[in-house]
């Protein structure tokens, strides 16, 4: 709770000294600095002035649950079963794996401010700063078992290119099976996590990043090339809304999903496609497959048009890269 009140004291972007914070939240100035300290180990740049005090440059708008279901249309909104909002957490995804091993989490909202081991694909870490980025997982129950998802992933890149579109975000692009990239830069990453039989009853976990206002000293750490919708936009959006206009596109898109799988999507999806009609390299296992990409199956599947023809890879271990 103190460090809520902090916060939102810091959020009118103007100073505030020690003393007066304080005294309005109820602890020594020793204990603000180091909240003040722990806040800026966690990403979050706050401008100290000696005789003035405490300012965030610009601002702050913390994550509102309040705010998120305001945006939420209501045939959406009455499909998030719960939104779990913390300030820190290690990862959104670990935490709403866990609770799907306990019960049946169907249509829950998991969000944080920061995490300090958020989860990327192929075990790296997704690099999430205070305040300043959006960090939420989705759980999804489908009846049909996890053999079924293929092509779920690319629905959900797909939402979000679409959400960002109505949010004035135009040229994001898809890389195959789903980041989200900006003039090749990534722009946004996508985990999922199923919980439950190959051939039963599951529950995926659909974790998403999206750099909305990276910190350039956080981003030191990570290892390819990045952008956030800041730099795209020329000024920062408003991450309730932002995550309220996502779920409206993700929520009616699963429903879709749930009754008509991929098929109906690939046209639309493909329009997005980075690297359509390109020649790219493909790693799957130890093994590297050159071809000139025809685009997504029905199921999801990338289409590579090689020396024996063209050939669908499914998910699992491939990666994509342009050629050398
Ligand atoms: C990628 O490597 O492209 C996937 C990144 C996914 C990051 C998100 S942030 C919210 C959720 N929680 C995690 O720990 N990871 C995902």
């Amino acid at each position: 709770m103190t460090i809520r009140s902090l916060l939102s004291i810091l959020a009118d972007g103007k100073f505030h000294s020690g003393r007066e914070l304080g005294e309005e939240i109820g602890i020594s100035r020793s204990a603000i600095w180091k909240h003040i300290r722990r806040l800026e180990e966690g990403g979050l740049e706050i401008y100290s002035v000696k005789g003035r005090g405490y300012r965030v440059p610009g601002g702050l708008e913390l994550l509102d649950v309040d705010r998120v279901v305001a945006g939420l249309l209501p045939s959406v909104a009455s499909d998030i079963d719960d939104i779990n909002l913390r300030l820190t957490i290690p990862s959104t995804n670990e935490f709403a794996m866990k609770e799907c091993q306990i019960e049946d989490c169907h249509g829950r909202l998991y969000m944080a401010e920061q995490q300090t081991a958020g989860r990327g694909r192929r075990g790296r870490t997704w690099v999430s700063p205070f305040a300043r980025n959006l960090y939420f997982s989705l759980v999804w129950r489908f009846e049909q078992g996890a053999a079924a998802l293929e092509g779920l992933s690319l629905l959900v890149g797909l939402s979000i290119v679409k959400a960002l579109e109505k949010q004035g975000i135009s040229g994001v692009e898809l890389k195959w099976p789903n980041d989200l990239l900006y003039r090749g830069q990534k722009l946004a990453g996508i985990l999922l996590e199923v919980n439950g039989e190959a051939s039963g009853q599951c529950q995926v976990v659909i974790g998403v990043g999206i750099n909305v206002e990276m910190p350039r000293d956080q981003a030191d750490s990570i290892d390819q090339p990045w952008i956030d919708l800041k730099t795209i936009a020329g000024k920062v959006l408003n991450r309730n809304h932002l995550l309220a206009e996502i779920l409206n596109e993700l929520v009616q898109g699963l429903r879709d999903f749930e009754r008509n799988g991929f098929i109906g999507l690939v046209d639309e999806w493909q329009s997005y496609h980075a690297m359509q009609e390109q020649v790219i390299v493909l790693q799957v296992g130890g093994k590297l497959i050159e071809g000139v990409c025809q685009g997504v199956d029905s199921s999801g599947a990338l289409l590579l048009e090689t020396a024996a023809g063209v050939q669908a890879f499914h998910g699992g271990e491939v990666s994509i890269q342009r050629p050398l």
